[in-house]
């Protein structure tokens, strides 16, 4: 990957600066998924048996950047968490105090790194107070590594020594196998907004041999066809990128659809070509299943982004289950990436049966539209 990895440098006896994504969805002061910090543990485990003096940092929402600490985006609630997963007390210190202190834990959490002046714009000096923490930097946040951060880009440049971590390393080579093995390749890309996906689609539609949309993505793809979607989710604005993506024999669209006035309420299943104006589509209907399932069944590698239906809702969900469970009981490699792709998965019953889930959403896609991330090229401009 042209990076340096975690097992080519020598830990032991030396401070290491990680800088991880434990940016981890929390209510009422405590963590509700822990995905991003399980997923995590490798890389620490990793550095704590090296016999390294470890220091974390992270960021956890978007909190105003203006040197203070604002108690709901702490990094408290995450370190609760990591404490009782390695069984051992944790303390946690904001940039300043850390300073300050002349003897610190040999395990330590640093606050939310966009509490820091300069964090976001890759301030060169707060970089270099960054790097100056440790001998050696890891970056494990690839869920980050698309933000050209002072914590995860200019930290980079300013370490004497910086490599990738161990889920970084496995999140890059999965998605590489997703993207360049072309032959067989199925992408399924749902979710509400054709214009946050329209470039990831472009790229996808070259690379990849088919690519079937679902959910309003697809809904806007009806509507360009000029028939009647009713008060179906659609974006206006989009209507001709969504024609010209109809030209493209690799798209595959829903012919058929379920549909209801009101989500709270059953649906009713139709030809895309008759639905009502008080209608709304809220599912991709059974024949159209019937129609994909070959070519799922058939695939070689499959990435998947995006619910295909209103899958929160139970009558909206069949679309979304059913083709969770075709892609996993196809032979192929299969990818899945994004908050809602993983919590749609989670429904389906299937999270533990994907060759591979991505912890990102962000990078993720940014990965798969082709884009470097800066985090990355930061590190391999270091390796060379
Ligand atoms: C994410 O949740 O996608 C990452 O943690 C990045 O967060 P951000 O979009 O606030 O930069």
């Amino acid at each position: 990957m042209g990076y340096k990895k975690l097992n080519e440098i020598d830990l032991s006896n030396k401070s290491v600066l990680l800088r991880l994504d434990l940016n981890a969805p929390i209510e009422n002061g405590t963590v509700t998924n822990q995905e991003r910090i399980i997923r995590s543990l490798p890389t620490l485990n990793y550095i704590i048996e090296s016999g390294a003096r470890l220091l974390i940092m992270s960021h956890l929402g978007r909190p105003e950047e203006n040197g203070m600490l604002q108690q709901n985006f702490s990094l408290a609630p995450v370190v609760k968490e990591l404490e009782q997963l390695l069984n051992r007390r944790i303390p946690l210190y904001s940039l300043d105090e850390l300073e300050s202190l002349e003897h610190a834990s040999n395990l330590l959490v640093i606050e939310n790194t966009r509490f820091n002046i300069g964090e976001k714009t890759n301030d060169i000096n707060l970089s270099k107070r960054l790097a100056s923490l440790g001998d050696v930097f890891v970056m494990d946040a690839f869920a980050t590594s698309h933000r050209a951060h002072a914590s995860t880009t200019g930290v980079i440049t300013c370490s004497d020594e910086a490599c990738a971590g161990l889920l970084l390393d496995e999140e890059l080579n999965a998605l590489t196998k997703v993207k360049e093995d072309s032959k067989g390749s199925v992408a399924i890309l749902g979710g509400a907004k054709i214009s946050s996906k329209l470039s990831l689609i472009d790229s996808l539609s070259n690379s990849m041999e088919k690519v079937i949309l679902g959910g309003g993505i697809a809904n806007t793809c009806i509507a360009a066809m000029g028939v009647e979607v009713g008060k179906s989710l659609i974006e206006e604005s989009m209507l001709s990128e969504a024609k010209e993506l109809l030209k493209n024999p690799k798209i595959i669209i829903p012919d058929s659809v379920v549909v209801s006035e009101d989500p709270n309420r059953p649906g009713r299943v139709t030809s895309v070509n008759s639905i009502n104006q008080n209608e709304a589509i809220f599912d991709i209907a059974p024949n159209s299943l019937i129609d994909i399932e070959p070519i799922i069944k058939n695939a070689g590698t499959i990435l998947w982004n995006g619910p295909i239906g209103f899958f929160e809702k139970d009558n909206f969900d069949k679309g979304t289950i059913q083709i969770a469970k075709m892609i996993i009981s196809s032979k192929a490699f299969s990818v899945a990436g994004g908050g809602d792709t993983i919590s749609a998965a989670d429904k389906a019953g299937v999270l533990d049966q994907l060759d591979y889930v991505s912890t990102a959403g962000g990078a993720f896609l940014e990965f798969m539209e082709g884009k470097e991330l800066p985090a990355i090229e930061a590190l391999r401009n270091k390796a060379n």
